[in-house]
């Protein structure tokens, strides 16, 4: 007998950065953030958990490249954290069929192209996680399972929820309190709406892992924003999503996101993630703002060069007119709904951008994690 579940997992693209750590074992961050989820109609993950007595290893099938589970931290945590579980169920419940004892193949598709550039660790482990979760039958909360994938990669706890979602940082050393909480659904402000535009295929220079541990051992801004910023700047992102206020959303989510990309700055050796095309975005929505005269768009960057755009669904056209205008060549705008050009954005970054924007994907804010199969 075969047992089987397949899942799908969001993306999510955080409005208040998670960078550092406080402990690398777990995965604890130093601070608290808060994301956005992203809709599975355009971007995810699907991930397929099975066992049955004749597998031999805890195997992942990662893109079509197998891996074996137990050679990689990150992912033996995950598997053996929900395994132990299951297997004190069995013990409590004789009827229950002793799947613990079998090992585990997992298979992975993320339906984005490794060459749009994406971040996928984080729609990756939420998958991960809430498959062999779903095979063992456990019939846990998406907050508890986000302690859980938490360990696979900090912002993959975010990708448990749909919405608007924060990882509340925590305060004890087991990071027993370090989890995602929904701050609201998706239905509270389904206007949002996001623009991805890829600067980059390349793969990038520093790990986010590795970036953000040299960054914990040398920024001295660095330490002011964990300690002085982010808890105030927490508060007032959760009032403006609760308000639906989108000008305050906006100037939080792009104050943070150059707040961080100067933390770095700040590091030794610096760190580089932005590149002359992401600096002509942010010119760009610059210029869009003032145009509109009020803050109708936003940027935040990862650590890479793209940018992820966020606007409501009524400046929509406002704003994908002025972003095609500087990025028609991109891949991507030729399956979208954009309406026709009716906006003239002078702009005086619209060479760089032009050229360095490969593709753009038009998604909006979605729901959590899906159950696809057994239904
Ligand atoms: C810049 O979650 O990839 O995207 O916990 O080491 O796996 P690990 O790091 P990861 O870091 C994401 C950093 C970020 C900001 C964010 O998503 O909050």
């Amino acid at each position: 007998k075969v047992y089987q579940c397949t899942v799908s997992a969001p993306v999510n693209i955080a409005v208040i950065k998670y960078w550092g750590k406080r402990d690398v074992g777990l995965n604890l961050p130093t601070n608290s953030s808060l994301s956005v989820t992203l809709s599975q109609d355009d971007l995810r993950t699907v991930t397929s958990a099975s066992c049955s007595k004749s597998f031999e290893k805890d195997t992942l099938w990662l893109n079509g490249h197998a891996e074996d589970i137990s050679a990689s931290k990150r992912l033996s945590v995950c598997v053996e954290e929900l395994r132990s579980v299951r297997r004190e169920l069995e013990k409590e419940n004789d009827s229950m069929d002793k799947i613990s004892q079998l090992k585990v193949h997992v298979v992975s598709i993320n339906n984005f192209p490794t060459a749009a550039g994406l971040a996928s660790s984080a729609a990756g482990y939420a998958a991960f996680t809430e498959a062999i979760a779903r095979l063992y039958d456990l019939t846990w909360t998406p907050t508890e399972l986000s302690r859980i994938a938490r360990q696979g990669s900090g912002s993959a706890c975010r990708s448990l929820f749909g919405g608007y979602v924060s990882w509340e940082m925590g305060e004890l050393h087991s990071g027993a309190d370090s989890v995602a909480v929904q701050v609201e659904p998706v239905e509270h402000w389904p206007e949002m709406r996001v623009a991805i535009m890829v600067a980059s295929a390349a793969k990038k220079g520093i790990s986010s892992t590795s970036g953000m541990q040299a960054t914990v051992a040398s920024s001295t801004l660095f330490q002011e924003r964990i300690k002085n910023i982010v808890p105030g700047r927490m508060q007032a992102m959760k009032q403006a999503i609760r308000n639906r206020d989108f000008e305050t959303f906006a100037k939080l989510t792009m104050t943070d996101s150059n707040q961080f990309h100067a933390c770095c700055l700040d590091t030794l050796p610096p760190i580089f993630y932005l590149n002359d095309t992401s600096r002509a975005i942010i010119r760009v929505i610059e210029n869009i703002n003032a145009a509109a005269g009020k803050t109708v768009a936003a940027y935040t960057f990862d650590a890479g060069p793209n940018a992820v755009v966020y606007f409501l669904e009524e400046n929509s056209s406002y704003i994908l007119d002025a972003l095609h205008a500087v990025s028609k060549h991109a891949e991507g705008w030729e399956e979208s709904a954009r309406n026709p050009t009716s906006v003239k954005i002078d702009d005086v970054a619209s060479e760089t951008v032009s050229s360095g924007v490969s593709r753009v994907i038009l998604t909006k804010i979605g729901d959590g994690p899906r159950i696809l199969s057994p239904e």
